[in-house]
């Protein structure tokens, strides 16, 4: 044991000398070195040279981060205004811009449908409160001067306030799109496309950065739900805290919110890395490093892909976002004032709420459905009610639906104890069929009695959660 420790301390006090030693040689010479990185040693005249040459062939760190530049006014002055198709580069600060970047497609056009979506969604008073923002990113001539007479033709309207923004650019503008790095195992036309993709995004980011308070960038095939302007302010109005980047789609570089004031180092990144990472996964460490830790999702989302070819050619995408729905009411019952109660577990998003009162939207369990399972409606006061329509599963969950399930209506409330109504004299009013029930001429079941709640009751499991989308109640003259 002693000899052990012995040899020990000798053999660390020699690795001590040795280090010493080798200090004292090499550290006149690291000076020199430290820019160097590990290029080995080399005689010291080379670096006094190296030196007195000075530093005007080098790489500065400013060139580094700038290739492929950020600045785009060393590749055109006035290049905003050179890009707007139509009109002026626009001054006025607006909340939104919706940034739309489109490439030719072989089949399928779809950007005439996309702006036509939003269009038809936005408020008319609203839209000299957002820019949508077109880039026609393709090298095609015909193919630009043909979509931006179409868009001239369709809204010269929206073209002289401004609202819609059709932008092109250069070639000169792009990096090389050779020899790209080979990352992801994606082939030689996959890399290009991205990268190109990855200065397309760039770019728009670019122009936009000034145009308002915030930029959410959409592809050029999606679609929204009426009145999306809502939901997006609501969400953030919502933000208690600092944030990066809102989402209101779960797809690739679709409904990503973010704030202007961040597009120039969003662009700046994306670039960097154009040739190694799509912007789609670019975007998510971009947020890391901003210090947002999660993804902020709004669900139910608002916009959906209806490309199912994407403007890579040949590639099928079949991409359909899952929290993307059909949320509006269709038969929009008088529905007085209640309360809704359930034993089943609630996704926060999609209250017990949501299926009954008017807004978008619908009430969505978080668990499958089991028998016995319940969810109740008690009115603030009994109603004289002629018809009850409730249906359940949605366009995109159709097997969300009520498999095995019953209407029952009551006459009275005993109380509410926790959270669980104690209603009596109870009448069946029916089962459901296809998710679907639908009763009328209540008055002839119920006689001249008022009704206080109306129950859906499972009366079996099933493999799927619930979605109950609308409950809608007709009151009798
Ligand atoms: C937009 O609205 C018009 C008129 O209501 C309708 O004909 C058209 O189908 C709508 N387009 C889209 C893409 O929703
Ligand atoms: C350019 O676009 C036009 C119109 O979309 C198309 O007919 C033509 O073939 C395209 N040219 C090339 C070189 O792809
Ligand atoms: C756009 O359309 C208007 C007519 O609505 C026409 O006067 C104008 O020349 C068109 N602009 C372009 C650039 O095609
Ligand atoms: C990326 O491409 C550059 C230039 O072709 C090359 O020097 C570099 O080694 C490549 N990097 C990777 C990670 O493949
Ligand atoms: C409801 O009642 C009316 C007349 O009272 C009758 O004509 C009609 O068929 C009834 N509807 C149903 C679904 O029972």
């Amino acid at each position: 044991m002693t000899s052990f420790r012995l040899f020990s301390l000798r053999l660390i006090f020699v690795v001590f000398v040795l280090f010493v030693v080798f200090q004292l040689n090499v550290l006149p010479e690291r000076k020199y070195y430290t820019h160097r990185g590990c290029t080995g040693p080399s005689r010291s005249s080379d670096v006094i040279d190296k030196i007195r040459i000075g530093t005007t062939n080098k790489v500065t760190y400013k060139d580094y981060l700038d290739r492929p530049s950020s600045d785009l006014t060393t590749f055109q002055e006035d290049w905003k205004v050179e890009a707007t198709l139509f009109n002026k580069f626009p001054k006025e600060k607006r909340f939104l811009t919706l940034g739309i970047p489109t490439v030719r497609r072989v089949d399928n056009e779809y950007i005439m449908d996309t702006i036509e979506s939003l269009v038809n969604n936005t408020r008319p008073e609203e839209l000299k409160d957002i820019y949508i923002v077109v880039f026609l990113a393709d090298f095609n001539e015909t193919w630009i001067e043909d979509i931006s007479r179409r868009l001239n033709e369709s809204y010269p309207q929206l073209i002289s306030s401004e609202t819609l923004v059709v932008i092109r650019s250069w070639k000169s503008f792009y990096p090389s799109l050779e020899n790209l790095n080979h990352t992801y195992n994606d082939n030689y036309n996959k890399r290009k496309w991205r990268s190109k993709q990855n200065v397309d995004y760039a770019f728009i980011f670019l122009y936009c950065q000034h145009l308002s308070t915030y930029y959410m960038q959409m592809e050029d095939d999606i679609y929204t739900i009426p009145n999306y302007l809502d939901v997006v302010k609501d969400y953030i109005s919502e933000m208690r805290f600092q944030w990066t980047c809102l989402e209101f789609s779960e797809l690739g570089f679709i409904g990503k919110l973010y704030h202007s004031y961040d597009l120039e180092k969003l662009a700046k990144m994306v670039l960097l890395f154009y040739e190694e990472q799509p912007c789609d996964f670019t975007y998510l460490y971009f947020n890391t490093l901003m210090l947002q830790f999660q993804r902020y999702i709004h669900r139910p989302t608002i916009f959906q892909h209806v490309g199912l070819k994407s403007s890579l050619p040949g590639k099928v995408q079949p991409l359909k976002d899952r929290f993307f729905d059909n949320l509006e009411k269709t038969y929009q019952g008088d529905n007085p004032p209640a309360k809704l109660y359930t034993n089943l577990l609630v996704q926060s998003q999609n209250t017990p709420e949501s299926a009954y009162y008017q807004e978008p939207g619908y009430f969505w369990s978080h668990r499958n459905g089991k028998a016995g399972d319940w969810f109740t409606v008690v009115f603030d006061d009994p109603q004289r009610v002629g018809k009850i329509i409730v249906e359940t599963g949605s366009r995109e969950h159709p097997l969300d639906r009520i498999q095995h399930g019953k209407l029952q209506a009551s006459l009275s409330l005993v109380k509410i104890d926790k959270s669980e109504p104690k209603c009596t004299n109870n009448i069946i009013l029916g089962h459901f069929k296809d998710g679907l029930i639908k009763v009328s001429n209540l008055t002839s079941v119920v006689g001249p009695f008022k009704i206080h709640c109306i129950s859906i009751i499972l009366t079996a499991n099933q493999d799927w959660w619930v979605i109950i989308k609308e409950i809608a109640v007709f009151l009798a003259d």
